[in-house]
């Protein structure tokens, strides 16, 4: 992947790898995201936020999924605000919804190969990073995508992503709707994606406790408008209560 400077200097720093400023964005007349400014490091950055508030919106529109009505998006020191969703996937942005994230009549290894169609890296090295990552899958790959569990279906969904070598991961409510025993798995497994395979990772979530014991830093979203970032060990109860406006 060509590491191309900026052409147009953009407020960054060094380390960001995702720089957004004065992001808008919404569907068609209806804005839902205001004017929102932070960076994302090479760090667990966790976004959290009420039903409603815009994270979706927010992921979607990073994704490239999603026009951006106002603003910059900034990836590694260039300005991707107008790419294309394949652009950005091809730069490294790997992005996980939070619901239809498989082919279901695809199987477990078919769906993981749609995500190697953008990496660039050999096919069978990045397979068994996933099987590293998801051991669960290892034995499974025949199986159809649609009969998978809520939790198995979201680990294929993260190892498509993961198969796009990506520089960071959007993962949009990753546990939401999985037994507890997943979610804890899942955190744990968010943690050593980061710190393993040095991708930045920029998380949404309703569950502030669980993000916040993985989080480096953390934002608030709330009615489509961000708190200033702080780092997760600050995120006080009564600094959440403020920025959730309760
Ligand atoms: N396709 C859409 N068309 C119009 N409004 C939408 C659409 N999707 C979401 N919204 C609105 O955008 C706001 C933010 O939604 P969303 O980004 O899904 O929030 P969250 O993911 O935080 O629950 C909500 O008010 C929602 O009703
Ligand atoms: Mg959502």
């Amino acid at each position: 992947m060509p590491e191309t400077a900026a052409e147009t200097p953009t407020p960054t720093t060094a380390e960001a790898v995702l720089t957004i400023s004065n992001l808008c964005s919404g569907y068609g007349s209806v804005q839902v995201l205001h004017d929102l400014s932070f960076e994302v490091r090479n760090e667990i950055f966790t976004i959290l936020g009420a039903n409603g508030a815009g994270k979706t919106t927010l992921l979607r529109t990073l994704a490239h999924l999603l026009p951006v009505t106002s603003g910059s998006i900034g990836f590694r020191g260039t300005d991707v605000t107008h790419a294309a969703a394949h652009e950005t996937a091809r730069l490294g942005v790997g992005y996980v919804p939070q619901e239809a994230a498989v082919f279901p009549d695809l199987t477990i290894l078919e769906n993981l190969q749609v995500g190697a169609m953008i990496g660039d890296r050999a096919f069978d090295e990045c397979l068994e990073e996933v099987f590293q990552t998801f051991p669960d899958l290892r034995s499974k790959t025949h199986l159809r995508a649609g009969n998978l569990s809520g939790g198995e279906s979201r680990m294929v969904a993260c190892g498509r992503a993961l198969m796009q070598d990506p520089k960071v991961l959007l993962l949009d409510e990753p546990t939401a709707g999985l037994s507890p025993l997943y979610v804890e798995q899942f955190f744990e497994t968010i943690e050593s994606i980061h710190r393993t395979r040095n991708v930045a990772v920029l998380l949404t979530e309703q569950n502030a406790t669980k993000a916040l014991g993985i989080a480096d830093r953390v934002m608030v979203l709330s009615l489509g408008e961000g708190s200033t970032p702080v780092d997760a060990a600050e995120m006080t109860k009564e600094r959440l209560k403020e920025a959730y406006k309760l």
